[in-house]
């Protein structure tokens, strides 16, 4: 395999956050997405430094011609329909998520490109919430699977694209790793945006205006505690993936593993805009995302901390103050 730069797909919170660590390393970087949304892009990314292709992740003819062309060292692969957009379209979310996942895992098994980062999701666990625990939940957790299969389209997907992957490198050897991102801390002003983006995104916008946010949506709001993690975070644990000598563990957790309860996510906000108002519309109850239980314990991160070097850097109020800039920008642009 030459090196012919990385190829990100999907240009969404994740993929650009890292397309723009990989640019800042002066990397070469081709930013592939269905739909790229250019002022999305340029409000992370420095769109002079990076290729920006129009590619759907389910079209094997596409991914093999791009892989051909460059020649990817390797691929960090972001592409999906979250939560709530899966379960809008379920078909297409098992095109994308499960059927996007094995389109790039073929890629390297055929020796098209090198290394592959797959975006897991600690969707996975959700599940199997409910039974305290005084341990951390590690990446290698107990789960019944049927009772405690995932309860959401999207987590279906992601857990099924882990099993193909461990057998994508059990039977050919394929060089990946899944990362299982936590609840990732964006804000956007999107209506189609996952859960996490929506509630910060409006969060801040109504804080900032001193205007009261309504919250109607039961998927927003948790019982319990919760993790997030700072998408800057994300990045450096996936391009530290993309690096790391070996995968031995080869599923890997990057959260911040601090447990914060929906009162105290909404105070660090206020932290920022102390006029912030909530009318909070719906009951607190069960875990984030319709997650049927709350979570009981937070997630494991020995192993990435061990073998990529992960170390999160960001708190929730310093990742606040980041998503309000970005905001901002995002903003400005439309
Ligand atoms: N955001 C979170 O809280 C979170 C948490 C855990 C895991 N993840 C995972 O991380 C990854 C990235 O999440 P994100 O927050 O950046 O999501 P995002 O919605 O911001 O970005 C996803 C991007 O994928 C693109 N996309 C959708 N279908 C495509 C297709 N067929 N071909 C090419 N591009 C396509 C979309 O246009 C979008 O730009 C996803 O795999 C997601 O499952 C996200």
């Amino acid at each position: 395999m030459t090196a012919g730069g990385i190829l990100v797909t999907g240009a969404g919170t994740i993929g650009l956050h890292v397309a723009q660590l990989l640019v800042e390393q002066g990397r070469e970087v081709t930013l592939a997405d269905v739909a790229p949304d250019l002022s999305r892009i340029e409000a992370i990314v420095d769109v002079e430094a990076v290729r920006i292709a129009t590619l759907d992740v389910t079209d094997t003819d596409a991914l093999a011609t791009i892989a051909r062309q460059n020649r990817f060292e390797g691929v960090i692969h972001t592409a999906a329909l979250l939560t709530g957009a899966a379960h809008l379209a379920p078909a297409r979310a098992v095109a994308v998520n499960l059927g996007g996942a094995i389109n790039v895992m073929e890629l390297a098994r055929r020796g098209a490109v090198g290394r592959v980062i797959l975006a897991g999701s600690t969707s996975v666990q959700y599940a199997t919430f409910g039974v305290p625990s005084p341990d951390p939940i590690p990446e290698d957790f107990a789960i019944r699977v049927v009772s405690q299969a995932p309860a959401s389209i999207y987590a279906t997907t992601k857990l099924a694209a882990e099993f193909l992957a461990g057998n994508y490198a059990a039977l050919f050897d394929t060089d990946l790793a899944v990362l299982r991102y936590a609840a990732v801390l964006g804000a956007t002003l999107r209506p189609d945006a996952g859960l996490v983006s929506r509630l910060v995104g409006m969060l801040l916008e109504k804080g900032s205006r001193g205007e009261v946010a309504v919250i109607d949506d039961p998927r927003l709001v948790w019982d319990g505690i919760e993790e997030f993690v700072d998408p800057r975070d994300c990045a450096a644990g996936s391009v530290a993936a993309l690096d790391a000598l070996t995968l031995d563990t080869r599923i890997y957790t990057l959260t911040n593993p601090i447990g914060y309860t929906f009162e105290r996510f909404i105070d660090t906000v206020r932290a920022l805009h102390p006029t912030l108002r909530v009318d909070l519309r719906v009951p607190i109850r069960g875990g984030f995302a319709s997650a049927a239980r709350p979570r009981t314990a937070l997630s494991d991160i020995d192993a990435a901390r061990r073998e990529l070097g992960y170390r999160p850097a960001y708190d929730l109020r310093q990742s606040f103050e980041y998503l309000a800039t970005l905001l901002d920008r995002e903003k400005a642009l439309r």
